[in-house]
């Protein structure tokens, strides 16, 4: 492998919304690679809250500092997206070891479809441990407060669309 391609990952996710332990795994990664493109997924069964330009926007305004992070959406399958962009890794965060379970098969699919697309996990901060974009979802909806797990702007744009 050479070792340029290896220092640029990519950070697959819904993130509906991006949420502090997003953040958690992003700083860890800039230790790590020299770029991340944190990549927001178009197709997901999930029904998010915030449209695909929603997300991206908002991830975009919330990394705005970060100049060796880019944000991207795309579509399809993710391999295959992480090779045009010349990466190599794709990187995900790793909270309660519930989450190994799906991880796991997700990353043995992908090493199945391409052998030379690695998967690199990282651990989140304990302080994020619990949370997920539904919990903090959730939380709001009930009319509960979640302002220190989310980016300021993220919580703006939760309240906002709470009242419309
Ligand atoms: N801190 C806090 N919460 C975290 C977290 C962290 N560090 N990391 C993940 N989470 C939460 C997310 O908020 C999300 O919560 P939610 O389920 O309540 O929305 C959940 O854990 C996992 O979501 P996320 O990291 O956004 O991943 P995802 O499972 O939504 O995304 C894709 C999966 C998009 C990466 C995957 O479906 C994909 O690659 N799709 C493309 C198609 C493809 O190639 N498929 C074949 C490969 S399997």
């Amino acid at each position: 492998m050479d070792s340029d391609r290896q220092k640029i990952a990519v950070y697959p996710g819904t993130f509906d919304p991006l949420t502090n332990g997003h953040l958690s795994i992003i700083r860890r990664g800039l230790d790590v690679f020299d770029t991340i493109i944190l990549a927001v997924a178009k197709d997901t069964p999930k029904q998010p809250m915030f449209s695909l330009e929603e997300r991206v926007d908002m991830a975009r305004s919330v990394l705005a500092d970060k100049e060796r992070v880019t944000v991207e959406a795309f579509s399809g399958l993710l391999v295959e997206y992480v090779q045009k962009r010349g990466a190599r890794v794709v990187l995900r965060g790793l909270r309660a070891i519930s989450d190994f379970e799906y991880e796991f098969q997700m990353s043995l699919m992908n090493r199945r479809l391409k052998r030379d697309v690695h998967t690199m996990f990282m651990m989140t901060d304990y302080k994020w441990l619990f949370t997920s974009s539904t919990i903090i979802k959730e939380t709001v909806g009930a009319g509960g407060d979640v302002q220190g797990l989310v980016p300021e702007i993220v919580f703006e744009q939760l309240k906002r669309k709470m009242q419309s």
